[in-house]
């Protein structure tokens, strides 16, 4: 996607010397800053310290490191130290397993001296591969906003919203979530977007300054408004992104999508799953019982970062001596989730939608 008119991806190797560059997260939407990964250190803390992050761009990252490490000492000794380093970074988004899978499968068999040139192609393939998931994600989503905008009044915007940012900056490009509203603007379907700020992240800010960026109307609300927009029918539809879904449709996301399904189902408002098909954890059945949820560190909680006065800095927000907690996903059961757009179409959020949209996949199943 664009940033003052240039075409951007999050992830992306330097065409000259080869490097790694990613788009460091950590400073949006008040600086834009560009780093280079080049350790497979830099790689661990980039994943860890959510410098990127987003399921399918952590798993983008995940396969470069191993590119790097492979290019540095290809034995199966360093392979295996490499992949568990990186694998312990973040325990809930399956496309670091994923891609760290991927690598497995590909380079092992490899003599070492033909491993680092599979790697980098490797890491490579799945950045394109990811484009086009979304691409098609989007193309899916944009039937679905299609059809509501022509159930209302011409010109009146689809109003949708969405938690976290399941957007161009959580993947290569598009976004998994976004993707149908890129696509519907870019068609001409009007549109208006809720934006989730997302504590304790505020990654709601990453999700505006990519609309803003491509001229997508758009509001930005705290986490508990959506229930009450519901409630006064101002939310058409709900489209989120996903860490993690089971073999059944369970879908692991950011930290209050659970509640953003419990106020649509209340309201009748449409709650849709956008799921690029390596999300999906085909060895699990119960998200609740069996998905890893990620507990991160206390001071998230305690303290917001953002622009002051001074700059970019932080201030507390708790009183001294207060416990804080912080779980960084929750699980949407399958029955309060209206369908998955995935890359193939648009399927129950249910054992058989899922196995009828991927064959291919029903054996891996638990
Ligand atoms: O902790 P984060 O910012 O990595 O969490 C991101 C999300 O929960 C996204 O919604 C999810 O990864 C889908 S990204 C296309």
């Amino acid at each position: 996607m664009k940033i003052g008119g240039v075409h951007y991806h999050s992830i992306w190797r330097d065409a000259e010397s080869g490097e790694v560059r990613i788009i460091d997260q950590r400073w949006l939407p008040h600086d834009f800053r560009i780093a280079t990964l080049s350790s497979l250190a830099e790689f661990e803390a980039a994943i860890r310290e959510m410098w990127v992050r987003g399921a399918p761009l952590i798993g983008a990252t995940a396969a470069y490191g191993m590119a790097e490490a492979m290019s540095r000492d290809p034995s199966d000794q360093n392979f295996e130290h490499s992949a568990s380093v990186l694998n312990a970074t973040r325990p809930t988004a399956v496309n670091l397993n994923w891609a760290l899978q991927r690598c497995r499968e590909a380079l092992l068999p490899l003599p070492p001296d033909q491993r680092a040139a599979a790697a980098w192609a490797l890491a490579d393939e799945i950045c394109e591969e990811d484009v086009e998931i979304n691409r098609l994600i989007g193309e899916h989503g944009l039937a679905l906003i299609r059809d509501i905008a022509a159930r209302k009044p011409a010109g009146e915007p689809v109003r949708l919203l969405t938690h976290c940012n399941a957007g161009w900056l959580a993947t290569v490009d598009w976004g998994t979530a976004t993707s149908p509203m890129y696509q519907a603007h870019n068609a001409g379907v009007p549109i208006h977007v809720w934006v989730d700020e997302t504590r304790p992240r505020n990654q709601g800010a990453l999700t505006a300054w990519e609309l803003g960026e491509h001229g997508i109307s758009h509001q930005y609300i705290v986490d508990n408004a959506g229930g009450h927009l519901m409630q006064h029918g101002l939310v058409d539809l709900v489209i989120t992104g996903t860490d993690r879904t089971t073999s059944t449709g369970d879908v692991c996301n950011k930290i209050g999508t659970y509640l953003k399904a419990l106020a649509a189902r209340d309201n009748n408002v449409p709650f849709y799953v956008a799921l690029p098909s390596p999300t999906i954890d085909w060895t699990l059945r119960d998200g609740v019982a069996e998905i890893p949820i990620e507990d991160r560190p206390d001071r998230e909680i305690s303290h917001v970062f953002g622009m002051t006065e001074g700059g970019i800095g932080e201030v507390c927000v708790v009183p001294e001596g207060s416990d804080v907690g912080n779980p960084a996903f929750d699980v949407t059961p399958n029955r309060l989730v209206t369908g998955l757009i995935t890359e193939r179409g648009v399927c129950d959020a249910s054992a058989e939608g899922l196995a009828a949209m991927f064959p291919e996949k029903v054996g891996q199943a638990a």
